[in-house]
């Protein structure tokens, strides 16, 4: 089973010609609301991908919505608190050749309290995996306590911050970076990525597919990426990380596992939109996948 510490966000999408330049206006062609967050996006996942993920997060009393949208996907939510302030939400310009930018407000995804997380995982059993993302607060404190209770933790570092990172390395057991955190997180360590205490780590390279450093066995491994006709990568990293997570706790080798995440990451790039679009099992049977 798999815990997730995750943020929730209404995902604002504006559809535009091309990406605004400072003091520039431009009229969206196309926009659409949904459920997102890395947070959610990384809970829907790893339920579609077939796993029980419980997330434990925070909504505003305007948030009553993405709880039932969750529950409607398969997370479980007994631990979402609804309370007061403002969900938290994120304006997604996407432009015509599918490059993006995010401007994001924390709300109550910043309002997640020790009491919360620490009464979430005391129902968690040795083995399970503990999920996060770096769009909450509240990150050492689950890192520590998932410890103690022999939790295994995965963490993707996005949105990046190398002292977020720092600050919990020694209880990662599998880190998630895309090809620019890796580099940042490099540069901010002064090393390589095999010699951070981690167990495994993933790095995810776009068209360049994917790798695996596993520091157990000494050995980089590349795996290939699946063809993909990208209009809107929003989102794709973290169905990635939720399929990668799902496919472990459900029993997968490392190899296995990520060769499920990619699919599931080059099926979630060409469609437009984030949690509310996150492909399932039998679509990612039923699509003919290339090399
Ligand atoms: O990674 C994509 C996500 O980033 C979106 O769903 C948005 O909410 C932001 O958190
Ligand atoms: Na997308």
């Amino acid at each position: 089973m798999i815990w997730n510490l995750g943020s929730i966000n209404a995902d604002n999408f504006y559809l535009l010609p091309h990406l605004p330049g400072p003091g520039e206006t431009i009229s969206a062609r196309d926009f659409r609301q949904g459920l997102g967050g890395k947070g959610a996006n990384m809970s829907v996942a790893a339920a579609r991908a077939g796993t029980r993920v419980m997330h434990v997060g925070a909504l505003g009393a305007d948030g009553g919505w993405a709880l039932e949208r969750l529950l409607e996907y398969g997370v479980e939510t007994a631990h979402i608190t609804l309370m007061e302030g403002v969900t938290g939400h994120a304006n997604i310009a996407v432009d015509l050749e599918g490059e993006n930018n995010i401007v994001i407000f924390p709300g109550t995804n910043h309002e997640i309290t020790e009491e919360m997380i620490g009464a979430a995982l005391s129902e968690a059993s040795s083995g399970d995996w503990l999920m996060m993302q770096n769009e909450t607060n509240g990150q050492r404190f689950a890192a520590q306590t998932a410890k103690t209770l022999g939790l295994k933790l995965a963490y993707a570092a996005a949105p990046f911050d190398a002292e977020a990172v720092k600050a919990i390395i020694e209880q990662i057991d599998l880190l998630v970076l895309n090809e620019v955190e890796a580099a940042q997180l490099r540069a901010a360590t002064g090393g390589e990525l095999r010699q951070l205490p981690v167990d495994d780590i993933v790095v995810t390279l776009g068209a360049g597919g994917c790798e695996w450093v596993s520091n157990k066995a000494h050995r980089i491994e590349s795996y290939p990426a699946y063809h993909a006709q990208a209009v809107d990568t929003t989102g794709a990293g973290d169905t990635f990380t939720g399929y990668l997570v799902a496919g472990l706790d459900r029993g997968m080798t490392m190899p296995q596992a990520i060769d499920l995440a990619m699919r599931a990451g080059a099926l979630m790039v060409t469609r437009h939109g984030t949690a509310d679009v996150i492909p399932d099992l039998k679509e990612i049977r039923d699509h003919d996948f290339q090399r």
